[in-house]
């Protein structure tokens, strides 16, 4: 705060408290309007700072000690989504379009790295570019060690099935290489909206085969293939091991989305405003919708769970995402642990009109069965406690436990949608840094 007393110097060296007390009566309205220019000048300087404080203000976890970090990086990622809906509104086509992809993931690159660019070269890792099966993929092969008979790692990124890309997990993935001693094959999928289901998944399913079918020519030992992916790469995971069951050593679905069926989950409730740039009950569905095929007309019909029918929400669908399965631990707010789903509204018409792609297992993989999930590979689910999606992945591991599948849960109570990016970089968090360090250990133990 700016003090006018005497003696205080303006920062072009007025001292104030002499000005005022030499003053002449003549003099007295022109300096009360330069106290008063000085004061309004501080006021508006002072609003200001308060503005941009209030705009960086956002709902970090309890728990995370970097809450800078937590801003920076929120601030960051809802701007980018402001500046491209003003294009949008100007006329600009700004939905998911290359420009916007590529803004995206540049930001998204210079929080995670500290560079636009990117990573340089790595003396640990032979990295290159080339197709397989028919779809781009980046691969990293450690230079240390044998190359014939190696573990592998095939990744499928997160971003909603339409955003992101290889480069934008380029940090991630070079660390999973060079701490498990592995070869990863990171997949360049086609994405939505261009690219509805089941392109993506395909895509992804056609890259996972041919590494299966063509270890020798990789130096990969195919009995020893583990899947992961984040977020929407998650569900490519969880979709791919329904497929390819046992061929698959280890499946990692990383906060993974499961399921269209039922958007109030406790954790669609309760998380949906922390670091709301990566990740909102809204932007969720979006990316559903994209994915689907789905017009946005619809947002508001299935954020409120109305695009089910009365009978769909009695159904054993219903059951199989049901609140039977909750974690009751992880639910933070108390009247959502014991929640009653309401059965007796929801629209008819849209609800027959999605209903094929809704109970799709590979469209939705908590809508499998019990008897589709019990041949899955070992399972690492990792989920956050701040996450939207954390329902969805616990009520994966609980079911995947119920039919006897070998699971192991990584949840970090503090973490968040996103948050295995930042295990180094200019903005860590000490829960990205566990994250992934568990992962590598919990995969050099296992594959
Ligand atoms: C989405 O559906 C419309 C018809 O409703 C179709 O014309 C269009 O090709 C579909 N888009 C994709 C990407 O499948």
């Amino acid at each position: 705060m700016v003090n006018l007393h005497k003696g205080h110097k303006r920062k072009d060296g007025t001292d104030v408290g002499k000005l005022i007390h030499n003053m002449k009566e003549h003099d007295h309205v022109s300096v009360m309007r330069s106290i008063m220019m000085y004061s309004l000048t501080s006021l508006v300087t002072l609003i200001i700072a308060f503005a941009i404080f209030n705009y960086m203000e956002t709902g970090v976890p309890e728990g995370v000690p970097e809450v800078w970090n937590a801003r920076i990086l929120d601030t960051s990622l809802r701007t980018m989504g402001k500046v491209i809906l003003t294009l949008n509104y100007f006329g600009v086509h700004g939905g998911v379009t290359w420009w916007t992809r590529k803004m995206v993931e540049v930001m998204l690159t210079t929080l995670i790295t500290g560079s636009p660019r990117g990573l340089g070269d790595d003396p640990e890792l032979k990295i290159y570019d080339t197709k397989l099966a028919g779809v781009d993929v980046r691969i990293y092969e450690p230079t240390k060690g044998k190359n014939s008979d190696r573990p592998a790692l095939v990744y499928y990124h997160g971003g909603g099935w339409s955003w992101l890309s290889i480069d934008v997990y380029d940090q991630a993935t070079r660390q999973l290489a060079k701490g498990v001693g592995m070869v990863v094959v990171s997949v360049g999928y086609r994405q939505s909206p261009e690219y509805a289901h089941p392109i993506p998944f395909k895509d992804c399913l056609d890259v996972t085969e041919h590494v299966l079918n063509n270890g020798k020519d990789l130096g990969i030992d195919s009995s020893r293939v583990a899947i992961s992916g984040d977020s929407a790469g998650g569900h490519l995971t969880a979709a791919v091991s329904l497929r390819l069951k046992k061929k698959i050593k280890i499946q990692v679905p990383i906060y993974p989305c499961l399921q269209l069926f039922d958007m109030q989950t406790p954790s669609y409730i309760e998380n949906k405003d922390y670091i709301p740039g990566m990740l909102t009950d809204i932007s969720m569905l979006t990316y559903w919708l994209n994915y689907a095929n789905i017009s946005y007309d619809h947002i508001d019909t299935i954020m409120a769970n109305k695009h089910t029918s009365p009978a769909l929400k009695k159904s054993k669908y219903a059951d199989l995402i049901s609140p039977k399965w909750y974690m009751k631990e992880h639910i933070r707010t108390e009247s959502l642990r014991d929640m009653k789903k309401p059965t007796d509204f929801g629209d008819e018409k849209l609800s027959k009109e999605i209903e094929k792609t809704l109970l799709d297992p590979y469209f939705s993989p908590l809508m499998a069965d019990d008897s589709d999930l019990k041949d899955m590979p070992l399972t690492y689910v990792l989920t956050a406690g701040y996450d939207v999606l954390r329902e969805d992945g616990l009520i994966y591991y609980q079911r995947l436990k119920k039919v006897g599948v070998k699971v192991h849960l990584a949840h970090y109570q503090e973490g968040f949608h996103g948050m295995i990016f930042f295990f180094k970089g200019p903005i860590p968090f000490n829960v990205g840094i566990r994250a992934m360090d568990d992962l590598i250990q919990f995969l050099k133990k296992n594959l």
